[in-house]
């Protein structure tokens, strides 16, 4: 990914903070997706009042991607108000839509990203492939 992609990646991160909802934390957080394809797709965080239903801005753009049929991505960056890294829910969900090569750019309000990959920040991801069937073995009731 040229540092141009990434600039514009970054750009369209910060445009999505600007709509944010986030009256309870006042954390202010916009993603970006960049898909194979070359589309980008932004998300902010969307808080509620029940504390537990709000879902993350890197979620949002991601959601949001696959909704208008996008599998597989190349990069997502993310702009926090203190450069603040994806959360563990936002690292599991991208491993189900990309491999440790993602490139995740990581920025303040402003200056340059920090960039990372996502086998460096969820390393031994678990996914599809550990889903094995346990041959209802694991499920049997307590006696039964
Ligand atoms: N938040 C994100 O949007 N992304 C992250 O990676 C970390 C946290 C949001 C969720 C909530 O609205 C606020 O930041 C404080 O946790």
């Amino acid at each position: 990914m040229s540092p141009d992609q990434l600039e514009a990646l970054v750009a369209r991160a910060r445009e999505a903070r600007s709509r944010a909802y986030a009256p309870y934390s006042g954390y202010a957080v916009g993603a970006a997706v960049l898909g194979v394809d070359g589309r980008i797709f932004g998300g902010c965080n969307v808080e509620n009042a029940l504390y537990g239903a709000t879902v993350c801005a890197e979620r949002v753009a991601l959601w949001t991607a696959v909704a208008a049929g996008l599998r597989e991505l190349t990069a997502l960056a993310v702009v926090t108000p203190n450069g603040g890294a994806p959360c563990g829910f936002c690292r599991q969900v991208l491993a189900e839509f990309a491999g440790p090569d993602l490139v995740l750019a990581v920025a303040g309000p402003e200056g340059a990203a920090r960039v990372h990959r996502l086998g460096e920040l969820l390393p031994l991801a678990w996914g599809r492939d550990d889903l094995v069937s346990g041959g209802g073995g694991g499920g049997a009731p307590p006696g039964g």
